[in-house]
């Protein structure tokens, strides 16, 4: 058995694989990480109270890759359970589809065996079995699918179509082949027509962050977990609170350009050529910049504390710039460009953004 439980600076238990020497939801450990980042970072329960736009009342569907041991597909189920329970009762709530992505069914089974230690499983143990046994399991107005084998051919042909995408593979470092260029086209194209889908990840590497843009979404900052920068993408560029502007652009290019996972050079300059031309760069403008430290100040703390989607909270971000044209290449929510979006106005640029494979503490899953 390639598990063991391993306790998390926060207190909690998370399962740790020592095959790829990986933690699962290092850190806060899995039931925090799966609130702060998943549940919140998608505004997944702002999306399950969203009143339906037909007269129906079509299930919310969530596409959640890497399964593991249920964390983030248990506190989506939470997250509804906890609307119907509150006053928002009174509301509609939409119904639940959980598609889970797994290749690998052995992290359920000591989730399972293990519920008591890790916590978040409890009370969840006929539920889990079902999924295991029967690849499905359904509960008071939830669905649950399990999609068992390798996510880069499943989800080439996958049917159904997500409004929310729980993106929390292995690391880039572990699991290339999940963050590459073609699987996450692959997730892009599995967007619902017609609705707003949003992927949240907790990578957010350059190379994440580059293979998102260049897949057809929009890409922003996500909820800070402990310190640490996460991602959230979206269908369109308003749904995001904290959506990356061009200085970010200029920063990839310092970084020599990261590139998507597996790319292979000889694609590089199309790439790059595609990446300036994403329309994001014309729909975010720059933050001021900040007035330069006084000579022996302390250094001061950079990023965002809040973000996520545009209902999130503060925008805290980029700011976008008002007056849409549209452009058939990327979508309903777009803009021409204006001018080169790396080469905009010399700005003292104070924030820092981990190196591609640096988004995690070192000694954690994900580099
Ligand atoms: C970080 S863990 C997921 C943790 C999980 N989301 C949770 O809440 O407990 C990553 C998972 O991705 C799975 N995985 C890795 N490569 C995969 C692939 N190619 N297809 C499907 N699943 C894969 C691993 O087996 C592992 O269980």
């Amino acid at each position: 058995m390639p598990y063991r439980l391993l306790r998390q600076p926060s207190g909690a238990m998370a399962v740790h694989d020592s095959r790829t020497g990986e933690t699962m939801h290092p850190g806060l450990g899995p039931w925090q990480e799966a609130q702060q980042l998943y549940v919140a970072g998608s505004q997944l329960a702002l999306r399950l109270k969203e009143p339906a736009p037909a007269q129906a009342n079509p299930p919310l569907t969530v596409f959640d890759v890497g399964l593991g041991a249920a964390a983030n597909a248990l506190a989506a189920l939470a997250c509804r359970e906890a609307l119907l329970a509150g006053p928002a009762a009174a509301r509609r709530v939409r119904p639940l589809h959980l598609v889970s992505f797994e290749q690998e069914l052995e992290p359920l089974r000591f989730a399972i065996a293990q519920a008591a230690q890790l916590g978040y499983p409890r009370g969840r143990e006929a539920l889990l079995q079902a999924l295991l046994d029967q690849g499905r399991a359904e509960a008071a107005g939830v669905t649950w699918e399990l999609r068992l084998g390798d996510l880069v051919h499943l989800i080439a042909e996958e049917p159904c179509r997500a409004d929310v995408i729980f993106f929390d593979p292995f690391s880039p470092k572990a699991n290339p082949e999940l963050w590459s260029l073609p699987v996450l086209e692959s997730l892009h194209g599995c967007r619902r027509p017609g609705s707003d889908t949003v992927l949240v990840t907790y990578s957010s590497a350059f190379s994440t962050r580059a293979a998102l843009l260049l897949a057809g979404f929009y890409v922003g900052e996500g909820p800070r977990l402990g310190g640490r920068l996460t991602t959230v993408a979206a269908t369109r560029c308003s749904l995001l609170a904290a959506p990356l502007d061009p200085g970010w652009l200029r920063r990839w290019r310092r970084e020599r350009e990261p590139w998507p996972l597996l790319s292979s050079p000889a694609a590089r300059a199309a790439l790059r050529e595609r990446l300036l031309d994403h329309p994001q760069w014309s729909q975010v403008e720059e933050p001021p910049a900040p007035p330069a430290p006084r000579p022996g100040a302390p250094r001061r703390r950079v990023g965002k504390d809040t973000a996520g989607l545009h209902t999130a909270g503060p925008h805290t971000g980029g700011r976008r710039r008002s007056g849409r044209r549209g452009d058939a290449r990327w979508g309903d929510d777009t803009r021409s460009r204006g001018g080169d979006p790396l080469n905009g106005p010399p700005r003292r640029d104070t924030r820092r953004e981990p190196a591609p494979g640096h988004g995690r503490p070192p000694q954690k899953r994900r580099p």
